[in-house]
């Protein structure tokens, strides 16, 4: 396990930067033109290790993927030619590839046995697995099928009206996913709105897909068509150096192609009602996303209430929204948030135990956390628990703390970001970056 020491003097982020593909649209790409037959070509590929896991299950699958750097081809079969995998599929981190595919291989016509790291095999999976076996799906593991590793015998599905109990777009898609080979027409709705990648990318891949309020309709035995998808920046990855540039006197980062999908934009607006200021670019939309230019500037920064409809579309950003909020004037309230419980670690403790360590005034609630600002914070050592965004967390800390962080296990942060590091250092050029 290793040790990155980071400190800064003064610093100040200015520049360009080039966020890398978005994680959840770069796996979706992979999943819809592994299941779609003939060719499909990606840009903007998220080259994360969440996002090679998903490769490397559909390669077991039969599917030719070649990758180089942000560029990925995929040649399908199609669905109904996939081989069963001789080995066990492994999903590594990645509960995003774990649950969407659950979803697609319980109506697949294979057997197979799917897996993940000792993180993601500690993770609820009965959030999906139970309504695909309403549907009919053969899943078995233990305990009651909630956690990996799990058996699926793919086979005929049905059609389910599924009303979401949690906010959850994983469960969503996979059962989506579910529904594109089952009989009949599966609806799913939602009361809290989470991301619709899926259902863009579906309607982009052919499918006949219809949305009315917050209920999605898909009719079952459809086919995919082959297509080219344009993966924009990840707001999730963006939203570490936005939060620093807030947090930063004199501080000003113009943002390139960033995605820009309403249902993952609640950081933008979190830094508005903050005090930050925002600029966005002229928006774009030419395959199914919605992306541009984003520029933060820093602005005197007040504690806030975030909580209700807000939270799914800023649900990943939150650790580094607790921090950000150690430095506002006033309090912040984070409530309504308590699926950070069952993250790629418990983020509600560690979030509030890391940032303790600093000198924050932060306590843990049942369902968020509340922040007194602004602290002055101290360095210190702080674990990542192996989750990459607690691992940024402690990065960006370091541009506020008075003394230096040292990041115990930094190199989590290649699950989403693996050219984090250099990014800073190439924003805080100007800042005298030690370490
Ligand atoms: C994701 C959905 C969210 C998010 C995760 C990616 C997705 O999880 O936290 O990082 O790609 O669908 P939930 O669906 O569990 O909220």
């Amino acid at each position: 396990m290793g040790i990155k020491t980071l400190e800064f003097e003064n610093p100040i982020l200015s520049g360009k930067l080039t966020i890398p593909g978005d994680k959840s649209i770069s796996h979706r790409a992979v999943m819809l033109g592994s299941i779609a037959k003939g060719k499909t070509s990606i840009s903007g590929f998220l080259d994360g290790e969440d996002c090679i896991s998903t490769i490397n299950i559909f390669r077991q699958l039969g599917v030719s993927i070649e990758r180089e750097g942000t560029k990925v081809t995929i040649d399908s079969p199609g669905m109904l030619r996939w081989k069963t995998p001789t080995q066990v599929l492994y999903a590594g981190n990645s509960g995003t590839t774990a649950r969407l595919l659950l979803g697609i291989l319980a109506g697949s016509r294979i057997t197979s046995v799917l897996t993940g790291d000792e993180s993601l095999s500690n993770r609820p999976m009965n959030r999906v697995t139970l309504p695909l076996r309403t549907m009919g799906a053969s899943i078995t593991g233990e305990p009651d099928s909630n956690l990996l590793p799990l058996s699926i015998t793919g086979g005929q599905l049905k059609a389910i009206d599924y009303t979401m109990p949690v906010a959850s777009a994983q469960v969503k898609s996979a059962i989506l996913f579910a529904g594109l080979t089952a009989e009949g027409e599966t609806s799913v709705s939602e009361t809290t709105v989470s991301r619709d990648h899926t259902e863009r990318m579906l309607m982009q891949f052919g499918a006949d897909l219809s949305k009315k309020g917050n209920t999605v309709r898909l009719k079952g035995g459809q086919l995919l068509h082959a297509t080219d998808v344009v993966v924009p920046g990840d707001i999730s990855s963006a939203a570490f150096f936005m939060a620093a540039v807030a947090m930063l006197e004199r501080s000003s980062v113009s943002f390139k192609n960033v995605g820009l999908n309403p249902t993952r934009t609640g950081i933008i607006d979190v830094l508005k009602e903050m005090g930050a200021q925002v600029e966005i670019g002229e928006e774009k939309e030419p395959l199914g996303e919605p992306y541009g230019d984003v520029t933060i500037t820093y602005g005197s920064l007040q504690g806030i209430e975030i909580s209700g409809a807000i939270i799914p579309t800023l649900i990943d950003e939150l650790p580094v929204i607790a921090l950000l909020a150690t430095q506002a004037q006033g309090t912040t309230i984070i409530k309504d948030a308590a699926e950070l419980r069952v993250k790629e670690t418990d983020r509600i403790v560690a979030v509030t135990t890391e940032l303790k360590k600093l000198g924050a005034d932060i306590e843990a609630t049942d369902d968020g956390m509340i922040i007194h600002g602004p602290t002055a914070l101290t360095g210190g050592s702080l674990a990542s628990y192996g989750d990459h965004r607690l691992g940024m967390m402690a990065a960006i800390a370091a541009l506020v703390t008075s003394g230096p962080i040292q990041i115990e296990d930094p190199s989590c942060i290649a699950i989403s970001y693996p050219g984090f590091f250099d990014d800073l250092e190439k924003l805080a050029i100007s800042t005298n970056l030690k370490g």
